[in-house]
């Protein structure tokens, strides 16, 4: 009872070494349904060729219907003796249909470009999800942004003091490095949409099937491979995924790694909800940012899914190679990961309480308003060069004094320069520099209030 597809010119079963190592089953396993929509789309265009006569036909979709129903609950699966997904769905079909026609569906098919066909199809199923948890996590930032439109912060460069800017302002930057993966999410589905179904091993068939047709009825938008060698050989399309993946990853793990500081006590400007944190086995005071520091590891994994299969495809010669039956299990992981992170990750944004006064508290210190000192005197027609060097000196009396900017007497502005007239204390306030930086892309009120507006508009159409 050999379930192998390539008995004939074996004198020898596989040795069991060879059948553990060679069984890619209880990976590939998630790839059933699609393996089933293809031997449907296949048995079609068999009988088009004038390969299964309609009542073939018909009975190899019955046969179908059952082992798909069969997959389903669970009462049909595979084993390791079967080696892969597409061996053990024969089998199947097998069993309920018989040799005689069971054994019909191999025709002008093989296991590379079945494989290569269903990957695509499962991957951008997964696309449109992660796409959607996506979206639902820039909701929440969205929110979170919307439900403080003024609240001031500390903008930060090299993580030191910087310039005020917006908490609003800053969610929204977060929102749109999101925009931007999705968006190539999108895009990666659209070049994905070609089916190498027909192009058999590697050179085609010989059949007369239509791979079109075949392409069309697995929703395939943009036909099917224009080159069989590339269909069967070409895994770009796993290793583009895998980066947007990672992309995901690493962009999640930029918030994380803020949403773990600002959580500190050193920091107070967040407070994460009991129910998206976790305790300490030991120490009973403690709440930890679990979900941010799991987001924040699991970029690394995502990292290393990608890299890996960009070794595994470094050299391969065409057309296809067993090393491509390693191409499965890091992009499943990477699926898996994202989906499980996305929506504790969401939850933990939803349910943060923003701490405005310490934010507020601390959006002016570490003479964050230089810049604004130093931008009005260039408005009084003082050049930039002077200008900085003045706003400079004016940062090192205080740090002298061990007061800040606002808290300088005319006097000693006087004394720093003669251009430092008092009106200067007009820039000297948070809300002030905020308010100024008013052009596109800015962090003052208005600016981001304009955002915010584009940004709903493309979250409704994304
Ligand atoms: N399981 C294989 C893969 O995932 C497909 C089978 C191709 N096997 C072969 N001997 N050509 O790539």
């Amino acid at each position: 009872n050999d379930v192998r597809l390539w008995g004939g010119r074996f004198a020898d079963g596989p040795a069991d070494a060879l059948a553990k190592l060679s069984a890619s089953v209880h990976f590939d396993w998630r790839l059933a349904p699609y393996d089933i929509a293809g031997s449907r789309a296949h048995a079609r265009v068999l009988h088009k060729a004038g390969l299964l006569t309609a009542d073939e036909l018909e009975r190899m979709l019955v046969g179908l219907d059952e082992l798909e129903v069969d997959v389903a609950d669970g009462s049909f699966t595979g084993t390791i003796a079967d080696e892969d997904v597409h061996t053990a769905l024969e089998r199947g079909l097998l069993e309920r249909l018989g040799p005689e026609l069971g054994g019909k569906l191999r025709a002008g098919r093989s296991r590379n470009d079945q494989v290569a066909t269903l990957f695509r199809m499962y991957l951008r199923d997964h696309a449109r999800i992660i796409g959607g948890l996506i979206t639902d996590l820039q909701q929440v930032l969205v929110g979170l942004a919307t439900a403080h439109p003024d609240v001031a912060m500390p903008g930060r460069t090299h993580l030191q003091h910087a310039q005020p800017v917006l908490f609003a302002h800053h969610m929204l930057a977060h929102v749109q490095a999101l925009s931007r993966d999705a968006e190539r999410l999108r895009q990666w589905d659209e070049r994905t949409a070609v089916s190498p179904y027909g192009s058999g091993a590697l050179a085609g068939s010989s059949l007369g099937l239509d791979p079109e047709a075949v392409a069309a009825d697995l929703g395939f938008e943009h036909g099917s491979a224009a080159n069989s060698i590339d269909g069967t050989a070409s895994r770009d399309f796993v290793a583009e995924f895998a980066f947007i993946t990672a992309m995901i990853g690493v962009d999640l793990s930029r918030i994380a790694e803020e949403v773990i500081i600002w959580n500190t006590k050193e920091f107070s400007f967040v407070t994460l909800h009991d129910a998206f944190s976790t305790g300490s086995s030991i120490m009973p005071q403690k709440k930890n940012p679990d979900i941010a520091e799991l987001a924040r590891g699991k970029s690394g994994r995502l990292i290393g899914n990608l890299t890996g299969l960009l070794a595994t495809l470094k050299a391969l010669p065409l057309a296809y190679n067993r090393d491509l039956q390693e191409d499965k299990e890091p992009v499943f992981d990477s699926c898996d990961q994202l989906e499980i992170l996305l929506p504790a990750f969401t939850g933990m944004m939803e349910t943060l309480t923003i701490n405005r006064e310490r934010m507020e508290e601390l959006a002016p210190a570490g003479f964050s308003l230089a810049t604004d000192v130093a931008e009005w005197l260039v408005k009084q027609g003082v050049p930039f060069r002077v200008a900085h060097e003045v706003a400079g000196e004016c940062v090192k009396v205080c740090e002298a004094e061990g007061i800040e900017l606002d808290e300088l007497t005319d006097d000693q502005f006087a004394a720093i320069s003669e251009h430092l007239t008092p009106e200067v204390r007009g820039v000297l306030s948070v809300h002030g520099a905020l308010a100024a930086r008013n052009g596109r892309g800015g962090t003052a009120p208005s600016a981001v209030a304009a955002q915010l507006a584009e940004v709903r508009e493309d979250l409704a159409v994304q």
